[in-house]
């Protein structure tokens, strides 16, 4: 007997985003720009929340769909903030993040040989995720001269014709991209007329800076179509606590919960009731974190600008995806990590499309991105 891995976590390589951080550490005084992480604590009431369950010992199980009282928040918030209208009992799955949904997902709705089309770049989760489930991936690379949107240029140029599910994520990571209620039509549009399912990632839904978030899955005959993935980690800066959620009609919830109830049982009980009280009373606690990730957005966008790098204006998310000054990315992070001690993430690791370009985040406090932006400023100079 060994330990011989499966063909299919063979095609899935180790994630490239990681020999940065690991080179990063191996330096004192490093200034991260590097991980998509808040900078900040979640709100006091939520913390609080979860402090008083665990006093009160609510440690247990929850339903496998997660407690009901948070699956009626959710259902309040995301009708309220985005148009999206789904029953807390049916349509609604409580995860361990948005991974954990978005695993599921591709687990629950695909056999060997479909095809996945995911745009790109993008979070590094999508392609793994498609491939354990055994599918075939297919590119779509977007465009700078589209500034990273998806249009259905793009996804006829890749062949996203043919596949079952496109995965998209607006806002986005790493580009920062948004797109408009106008923007996504046409792509809807591509979506009905090739009969595609879409998994849409809005986990940066609250992030949005120049207009309001718009949900692919409120255009018309996208919602039976569509899963929406969303969660705590960036909004409420609850990474650690893992919680996301999943919203589709009930056969999808169905299905994803089958699976979910045999492999993770529950999300954890102390975040769904920290998560309770994010949604209850921790509004401008966001506000203000979004108030903050705009200065500081502006902020980069301008030094970029000052420094003659081309960056498109970035509007959502908490990333900027400037063009890289050398040919080599790789080589260009790299050498800013050893001889300058900041760390940024070549744009390639995102996938096609992304090559040529650096992912900057900005969920970095204001006087460490000053000091980090002189330091690029210094080692392109
Ligand atoms: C686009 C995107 N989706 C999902 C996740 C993971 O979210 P969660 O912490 O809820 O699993 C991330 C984290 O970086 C992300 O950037």
């Amino acid at each position: 007997m060994s330990f011989e891995e499966s063909e299919r976590l063979e095609s899935v390589p180790p994630s490239g985003i990681r020999r940065y951080f690991e080179l990063a550490e191996e330096y004192d005084d490093i200034i991260s720009l590097g991980v998509g992480e808040p900078d900040f604590a979640p709100p006091w009431a939520a913390r609080d929340a979860a402090i008083g369950s665990l006093e009160r010992g609510q440690t247990s199980y929850t339903p496998n769909r997660g407690l009901r009282e948070l699956r009626e928040e959710i259902a309040a918030h995301t009708s309220e903030k985005y148009d999206l209208d789904y029953d807390p009992d049916e349509e609604i799955l409580v995860t361990a993040g948005a991974s954990e949904a978005l695993d599921l997902a591709f687990r629950a709705f695909h056999d060997p040989g479909d095809k996945v089309a995911v745009s790109q770049p993008s979070y590094l989760s999508y392609v793994p995720g498609a491939t354990l489930a055994g599918a075939d991936v297919i590119d779509v690379p977007t465009r700078p001269e589209d500034d990273f949107k998806l249009t259905p240029e793009v996804l006829e140029a890749a062949g996203a014709a043919e596949a079952d599910t496109l995965v998209m994520c607006y806002p986005n990571n790493p580009t920062g991209a948004t797109m408009t209620r106008e923007e996504l039509a046409p792509v809807a549009e591509f979506v009905r007329e090739h009969d595609l399912r879409v998994f849409a990632d809005e986990i940066y839904a609250a992030l949005s800076y120049e207009h309001e978030h718009t949900s692919i899955a409120t255009l018309p005959g996208m919602r039976e179509r569509t899963v929406v993935f969303n969660g705590f980690s960036k909004a409420y800066a609850m990474t650690g606590l893992r919680l996301g959620y999943a919203l589709a009609p009930p056969e999808a919830i169905e299905a994803m919960n089958r699976i979910h109830q045999y492999t993770m049982l529950s999300a954890p009980t102390t975040a769904q009731h920290a998560a309770i009280e994010a949604l209850r009373n921790c509004e401008s606690d966001v506000a203000e974190m979004r108030a903050q990730y705009d200065r500081r957005r502006n902020f980069v966008l301008s030094r970029f600008e000052e420094m003659g790098l081309d960056c498109f204006p970035a509007s959502g998310a908490f990333y900027v995806f400037p063009e890289c000054p050398w040919e080599d990315s790789d080589a260009f992070a790299e050498a800013l990590i050893e001889e300058q001690g900041v760390a940024v993430v070549p744009g390639d690791v995102f996938g096609t499309g992304g090559d040529g370009h650096l992912r900057v985040t900005y969920a970095t406090g204001l006087g460490d991105l000053k000091e980090a932006l002189a330091r690029i400023e210094e080692f392109i100079d």
